[in-house]
């Protein structure tokens, strides 16, 4: 067999179907509404701007590779130990991290039916397979999960609340997971969404990460806290995994700005819960009054909706997504998540929720 004319990269990247993020602009439209990547409508605080334009100042010096400033306030304001929190570029880095340190070809990475894309992609990358477990009504199915366990799998990720279901599992369910999994199966509770949830019976982990050996958390500063063109995520790790990840991860994997924005974001409080408010009220209302006009809407505890449509031609999600962007509101099509006939709808704000309410009544009138 000859040599090929060009690098050829490693067998499986050219199966792997990149991921598709939210679409920006809506052309025809006069005013755009962006409610397809799960932003803030309140947008960061505004003493994160302020520290990061602080930071601006010194562009020519390496970022602290530790971020210990970061992992400090993230520390302090969760009661954790700092040593146990490791930081990446949004908490994509870390997930794809988390792949490339525990999985080899041949290892096995368990995810759930309509769950957050990056993790196929990334144990498709590691050269290892993904498996994927059933839903129950659109919500994470420990039993299937657990059923699917074979000594190949290395890695479980659970997106708690999931993306783009907005469903969630309670503490316990989490817990009788990690308690039927073989203590080298590393499970991955992705808590991005975690914020925003209000509900007695839900933990985003931490607790479940301290007292075990093989549970990680991860979360973001990309949703609640509007910093997202930053790119901070952070993981809450036993430091067995700290010290693994440490040894591949990019050296400087959180830049200067987002190292002092993310403090000081974490630290302000108070913008963190005007936007818990504003999603309570405006989570509620939009669920409400999409269910109204016929609609099935998946109860969510996140900051964003599942709207699922009739699969009748004239009202489908396809033609509805048109209509909408037409108009300037861009939702997010979830194709790619194994449910072509919904829509995926961020929490935006008072005139963006109004607005999409208002279409879809016209749509479904067929004023269109
Ligand atoms: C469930 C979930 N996890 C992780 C991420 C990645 O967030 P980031 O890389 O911006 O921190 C997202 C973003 O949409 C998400 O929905």
């Amino acid at each position: 067999m000859s040599a090929p004319d060009r690098p050829q990269p490693k067998p499986g990247i050219l199966d792997i179907a990149a991921y598709v993020p939210g679409k920006h602009a809506a052309p025809d439209a006069k005013k755009v509404h962006k409610l397809s990547s799960n932003e803030t409508p309140l947008g960061p605080s505004p003493a994160a701007v302020e520290a990061m334009q602080a930071a601006a100042a010194n562009l020519e010096t390496y970022p602290d590779g530790t971020a210990r400033a970061l992992r400090d306030a993230i520390a302090e304001v969760h009661g954790l130990n700092p040593a146990n929190i490791l930081c990446g570029n949004g908490s994509d880095d870390l997930l794809t991290l988390l792949c490339a340190t525990y999985l080899s070809p041949g290892d096995e990475g368990i995810v759930s039916a309509h769950g957050f894309l990056l993790y196929k992609i990334q144990i498709l990358a590691a050269g290892a397979t993904p498996v994927v477990a059933g839903e129950r009504d659109l919500t994470t199915d420990v039993d299937a999960i657990l059923q699917a366990v074979t000594p190949r799998t290395k890695i479980v990720f659970v997106a708690n609340p999931n993306n783009p279901t907005g469903t969630y599992i309670p503490v316990d369910e989490v817990r009788r997971l990690q308690a039927g999994l073989p203590p080298h199966v590393l499970l991955v509770l992705d808590a991005a969404y975690s914020e925003y949830v209000r509900r007695n019976d839900y933990e985003a982990g931490l607790e479940l990460v301290s007292a075990s050996s093989n549970v990680v958390m991860t979360r973001t500063f990309s949703k609640i806290h509007g910093l997202a063109a930053l790119r901070i995520g952070w993981m809450y790790a036993p430091a067995h995994v700290v010290d693994a990840i440490d040894r591949i991860r990019g050296p400087f994997n959180v830049n200067a700005l987002a190292i002092a924005a993310g403090a000081a974001a974490v630290r302000d409080r108070a913008h963190v819960e005007a936007s818990v408010r504003h999603n309570q009220a405006w989570l509620a209302r939009v669920s409400e009054e999409l269910s109204a006009l016929g609609l099935t809407v998946t109860p969510s505890v996140g900051n964003f909706v599942l709207i699922h449509f009739p699969a009748g031609k004239g009202r489908s999600a396809a033609e509805a997504d048109d209509y909408l962007i037409r108009r300037g509101y861009i939702l997010r099509r979830v194709d790619a998540y194994g449910l072509p006939d919904a829509l995926r709808m961020t929490i935006g704000s008072e005139e963006a929720n109004l607005g999409v309410i208002a279409a879809l009544k016209e749509f479904l009138d067929g004023q269109g």
